[in-house]
């Protein structure tokens, strides 16, 4: 995979036809239409044999929409919400190769920085499902819960074709996430954006994704992640059921 490869699939992806089942539940929460286009045309490329979605939602119904042509391909899709697991799952129906995961948000430390992320059986649960070759981080909500821990639980699981995509990427959290990324992984990550799709959206490689050994984050940051994490706990959405 290149980035010039991956510019020239977005091109393409430009005349997928998206079902109006999906299109008509786009909302400001979803992918936005350009993303899930490039989505499709990414797994029509990279015929992925084991994808991981981390939140739910028209995403879902995407990926599952394509399994019927890729008969050896499994996708295990995440949410802390059990109300919007439970419509993804209602949406999809009983698939084989689709499973579901409820991994409610939970405290979880890292290299002396402390995030509000999936738990649960979250580990257990990815390490049985992979390696991955594609990931989806949409999930959890980034303003108040933050996506940055998801790619540090993920990384010893992925393949070594691997691509991860982020979306709300030209969002602040999410952009405070990739500057992290970038300090751990260094001149082994590298990333096409799409700032115009809706909020951003990014395609991300990394060489090596499981080298990561023990990163060191300053002193600032990590008194950030201690604030923000305290207040996200506090949050009436950390169920991510709606009101
Ligand atoms: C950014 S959304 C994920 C959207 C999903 N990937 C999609 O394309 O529809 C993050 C979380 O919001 C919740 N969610 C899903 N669909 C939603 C909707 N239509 N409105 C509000 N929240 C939603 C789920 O808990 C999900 O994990």
């Amino acid at each position: 995979m290149t980035p010039n490869k991956i510019r020239s699939i977005a091109r393409t992806a430009q005349s997928i036809e998206i079902s109006t089942a999906w299109t008509s539940q786009i909302t400001s929460s979803t992918l936005c239409h350009e993303s899930l286009q490039l989505l499709v045309a990414l797994v029509r490329d990279r015929r992925p044999t084991r994808i991981l979605e981390l939140g739910g939602g028209v995403s879902t119904a995407g990926l599952a929409g394509e399994l019927d042509a890729l008969p050896a391909t499994t996708l295990l899709s995440c949410d802390h919400s059990s109300h919007y697991l439970g419509l993804s799952r209602e949406q999809v129906g009983s698939h084989p190769r689709v499973r579901f995961l409820h991994a409610p948000l939970e405290l979880y430390r890292f290299a002396g920085k402390r995030f509000v992320t999936y738990g649960g059986g979250f580990d257990e649960a990815i390490a049985a499902g992979g390696p991955y070759d594609m990931v989806l981080v949409d999930g959890p909500p980034g303003y108040e819960f933050g996506r940055e821990a998801a790619l540090y639980r993920v990384a010893p699981y992925l393949s070594d074709v691997a691509i991860i995509l982020l979306d709300d990427s030209a969002r602040e959290p999410e952009q405070q996430a990739m500057h992290q990324w970038k300090r751990v992984w260094a001149d082994r990550f590298w990333a096409v954006h799409f700032p115009q799709y809706k909020k951003g959206f990014s395609v991300i490689v990394l060489r090596d994704a499981s080298r990561i050994g023990r990163p060191r984050f300053g002193v600032v940051n990590r008194l950030r992640s201690y604030r923000a994490t305290r207040l996200s706990m506090a949050s009436p959405n950390l169920k991510g059921d709606p009101a």
